[in-house]
């Protein structure tokens, strides 16, 4: 049954997914929902998840969305972005370790939109090119293409929801010299993996997610060295001999790479972490968010509504520590708002408490202070929907937990098991630690017995041997010690 009202997603990422799962709650307890339609430039969902090996331009000419690569395991606990009404326990019967590779978030993402019929609601391989609102009739009018055909449409929708991500469009910076430099040079959205930089200096600009882990794949893959350059402030691992940190780029001659220091290095291939843009091509600038990466956007009342123009909802528009259920949170607030469930305050009120919240993230000065703020706003969401409650404290507890795991030891984090906030259980460790573990497949992440699914053959036949091999996991030194919420 619907109301009557139309409304667009555009993006099925897990974002976009959220929303439909949100509206497909609301549907099964007997509301009427509105006609929805999701559009989804790749032919999958799952967003970023959903890998590709191609870079730049795919196979129609269409920018590719996902930045992320082969070997990809999450770089946060999972016990931290577990949804509350689909756990891990129910998508997998067992449990899992509590750093799962993508293949495996992947699957858990989409299986709990599997057991729905939401997929009819998606046209995939077909992309949003341009939004228009016509304030008098209070509709948007929507031109997608679809790729495979070139076809494209035109539709009205009463409310439109932008879950197009924004870790796609990389930001390039310049650095003196750079045109010299005869190695590999890319952005981290280009990465695919780090195989080939075996034997080779790498360098990898920046020093946040990107920096710290694609230098760790590089390492792992046997990199003869691995140097970081920061801008503002170095990331602080107790790095493993055979990575180090310097500072700022001054200029790059050939091969050599000259830092703030006055120091320099000879460097085989670069990797630029650094960031990504928030850029709504499919949106004139009224409509579209302009802000840097960071957990609360100025223009968006709650987080996710338009101030300018509230029939417009962002989701996951956060720099983001939580990421799956704060998108749920999210998304469970616009479909309310959406329905008229919950009530939009007056232009005022949401100025005022857009004003509020912005004073406070003025003042955060940690990552610590980060994950506290990031948790009270998906609190505050929470309070106004029906979605299941969860000890969102104790999620603050897991994060700072793995920071002080990541601070022990940078390699061996990952290998790491927390309890699940949702049900309690205690993750399971994984057969195989992550700096030995060269196989990101899910059938070899689920293996029971690993001897029996040997890693990656070919990866072995080109002569890659993990860095970890041989190496005493410190997830043996004191699991429980350092397991949150035991
Ligand atoms: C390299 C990398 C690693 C990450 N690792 C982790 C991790 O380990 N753990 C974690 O919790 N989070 C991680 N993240 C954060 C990630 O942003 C979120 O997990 C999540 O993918 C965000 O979901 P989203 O739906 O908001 O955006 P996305 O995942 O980016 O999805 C957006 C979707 O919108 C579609 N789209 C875009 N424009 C259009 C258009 N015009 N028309 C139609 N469709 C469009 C895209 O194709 C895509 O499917 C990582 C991010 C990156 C970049
Ligand atoms: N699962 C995983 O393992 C994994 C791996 C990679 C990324 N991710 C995710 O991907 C998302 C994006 O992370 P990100 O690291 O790509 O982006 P980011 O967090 O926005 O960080 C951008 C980095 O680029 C640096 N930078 C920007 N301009 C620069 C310049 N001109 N010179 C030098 N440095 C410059 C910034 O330095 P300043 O500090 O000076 O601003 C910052 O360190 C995050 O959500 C992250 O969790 C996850």
């Amino acid at each position: 049954m619907t109301n009557g009202k139309r409304v667009a997603i555009v993006g099925a990422g897990p974002s976009g997914m959220a929303q439909l799962r949100a509206f497909e709650t609301a549907a099964r307890a007997g509301v009427d929902i509105p006609e929805i339609v999701c559009f989804e430039k790749q032919a999958d969902w799952g967003g970023q998840w959903n890998f590709t090996w191609r870079t730049g331009l795919d196979e129609y000419g269409e920018p590719v969305h996902t930045s992320m690569y082969r070997n990809l395991w999450s770089n946060g606990p999972k016990e931290a972005l577990e949804f509350a009404d689909y756990t891990f326990d129910e998508h997998f019967g067992r449990a899992i370790s509590s750093y799962p590779p993508r293949t495996v978030l992947w699957d858990y993402i989409a299986g709990r939109l599997k057991k729905t019929n939401v997929r009819d609601f998606i046209r995939f391989q077909t992309v949003v090119r341009w939004t228009e609102y016509d304030a008098e009739r209070e509709v948007f009018t929507l031109t997608a293409e679809n790729l495979p055909t070139g076809e494209t449409t035109t539709e009205e929708f009463d409310h439109v929801v932008v879950a197009s991500g924004h870790f796609s469009f990389p930001h390039v910076p310049q650095f003196p010299g750079i045109e010299t430099f005869p190695g590999y040079i890319a952005h981290a959205h280009d990465f695919r993996g780090a195989e080939a930089f075996k034997g080779q200096d790498v360098l990898v600009v920046g020093s946040s997610y990107s920096a710290e882990d694609i230098g760790s794949q590089a390492f792992k893959m046997g990199a003869r060295s691995v140097t970081a350059s920061y801008r503002s402030a170095p990331m602080g691992h107790d790095w493993p001999e055979g990575f180090e940190e310097r500072p700022a780029i001054r200029r790059i001659e050939g091969n050599r790479v000259h830092f703030a220091d006055d120091s320099s290095k000879h460097i085989d291939a670069i990797i630029l972490c650094t960031g990504y843009l928030h850029k709504y091509p499919f949106l004139p600038d009224e409509l579209a968010l302009a802000s840097p990466n960071n957990v609360y956007p100025d223009g968006l009342y709650r987080g996710v509504v338009w101030q300018d123009n509230p029939r417009l909802a962002y989701l996951g528009a956060q720099d983001q520590w939580f990421t799956f259920n704060m998108f749920d949170a999210q998304a469970w607030y616009v479909r309310d708002l959406i329905l008229g469930r919950a009530e939009l305050p007056s232009e005022a009120e949401r100025s005022a408490s857009i004003a509020e919240w912005r004073e406070r993230f003025e003042k955060l000065s940690s990552a610590d202070e980060e994950i506290r703020f990031q948790a009270d706003y998906v609190r505050d969401l929470l309070r106004q929907t029906d979605y299941p409650e969860f000890d969102l404290d104790r999620v603050v507890e897991i994060f700072l937990a793995w920071m002080r795991d990541k601070k022990a030891d940078i390699m061996g984090y990952r290998d790491r098991v927390y309890r699940s906030v949702m049900t309690g259980t205690l993750a399971a460790e994984h057969h195989t630690p992550w700096l030995e573990e060269l196989d990101d497949s899910i059938e070899r992440y689920l293996a029971e017995d690993p001897a029996k699914t040997p890693q990656n053959a070919e990866l072995k036949r080109s002569g890659v041997t993990p860095r970890g091999r041989g190496r005493t996991p410190l997830r043996v030194r004191g699991t429980a010690a350092l397991t949150a919420g035991s």
